[in-house]
């Protein structure tokens, strides 16, 4: 099959390259059967004469019973066998290591948890989950690794995840599959699949023997994200260590299901603390008042972000 697909190099390549060959493989196989049996009446039941009368045929119950139970069972297949799938590339493993992603006109930007930064370029390591948490700046992208089988369109205006597990060692091809502007098919990048060893030196900051070039590492997210927060007045109404204040405490925060004052509930993932921060009566904690000014253009989405990876730290 790698003849005339891209190379599987993700944990969720076989099941989505199963699927489709299965889906394939039932389409040619009734195109042909349905062609076949086309001409072959077309030649049977032709006018054999200038004065032969049309037969008067109603309906036929077994016929039409049973082209209507095959498909339904194919179509059900397909969709319990999609919907397995779509779970899996759907829920990042607990154990997924983080990136940062920013899409913008035109190029990539990824930030890991350490600090380090690099353009253009992904660092990954072979064999870890890794769950990208990607934005865009300005317009839609969309984030294509062909050889992982893996796309999402990212949208200014909030997080959208993707994670996949690379398999193997290499160079990968990053495209941005979603037209974008005059750049667009120029928004291109590499991920860069690296053995444990090799992981480590360049996590340190060393260079690697094709002298990659990777950016220098500033502060981490997390620590940005802590100098924000006593900087621009967070630690008046939100404590870090548990304590009530006026609005809700950041402590184990992060993934908390939280029930809101309009008596649904609400899981505090990426989205909720940044819609949260820019616009803080949209979705309210029940029991707090709804005090809390916007940040909009007083935080930029780069501060946002820190803010998030500061309050995950916060266990
Ligand atoms: Cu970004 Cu196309």
């Amino acid at each position: 099959m790698s003849t005339w697909i891209p190379e599987s190099a993700s944990n969720l390549a076989a099941s989505v390259d199963n699927i489709t060959l299965f889906v394939t493989i039932v389409s040619v196989f009734f195109f042909v059967l349905i062609s076949a049996v086309l001409v072959g009446f077309s030649i049977k039941y032709r006018r054999k004469s200038e004065d032969q009368e049309t037969a008067y045929i109603t309906h036929n119950s077994v016929i039409e019973t049973i082209w209507t139970i095959i498909p339904t069972i194919l179509l059900m297949v397909i969709f319990a066998w999609g919907w397995i799938a779509f779970k899996e590339l759907r829920n990042p493993p607990a154990e997924a290591i983080e990136v940062n992603v920013i899409a913008k006109q035109w190029l990539w930007e990824f930030e890991y948890f350490t600090g380090k930064k690099s353009l253009n370029e992904l660092f990954v390591q072979q064999n870890k989950p890794v769950r990208l948490i990607m934005r865009s700046d300005d317009v839609i992208h969309s984030f294509f690794v062909p050889q992982f089988r893996v796309k999402q369109d990212i949208l200014p205006g909030s997080y959208q995840q993707l994670w996949f597990t690379p398999t193997k060692v290499g160079t990968f091809d990053l495209l941005c599959a979603e037209y974008c502007g005059s750049g667009h098919s120029q928004m291109l990048a590499k991920v860069n699949v690296l053995s444990p060893e090799a992981f480590t030196r360049w996590e340190k900051g060393d260079e690697l023997e094709d002298g990659a070039s990777v950016a220098a590492i500033s502060l981490s997210p997390a620590e940005r994200g802590k100098e924000l927060h006593s900087q621009r007045g967070c630690l008046a109404c939100h404590s870090i260590d548990g304590k009530e204040v006026i609005g809700p405490t950041f402590k184990n925060l992060y993934g908390k299901t939280e029930k809101l004052a309009d008596g649904s509930s609400v899981l505090v993932d990426e989205n909720y603390i940044r819609e949260s921060i820019y616009e803080p009566q949209a979705k309210m904690v029940e029991g707090y008042p709804p005090t809390m000014p916007s940040f909009k253009g007083i935080l930029s989405e780069d501060e946002v972000t820190a803010l998030v990876e500061y309050i995950k730290t916060l266990k």
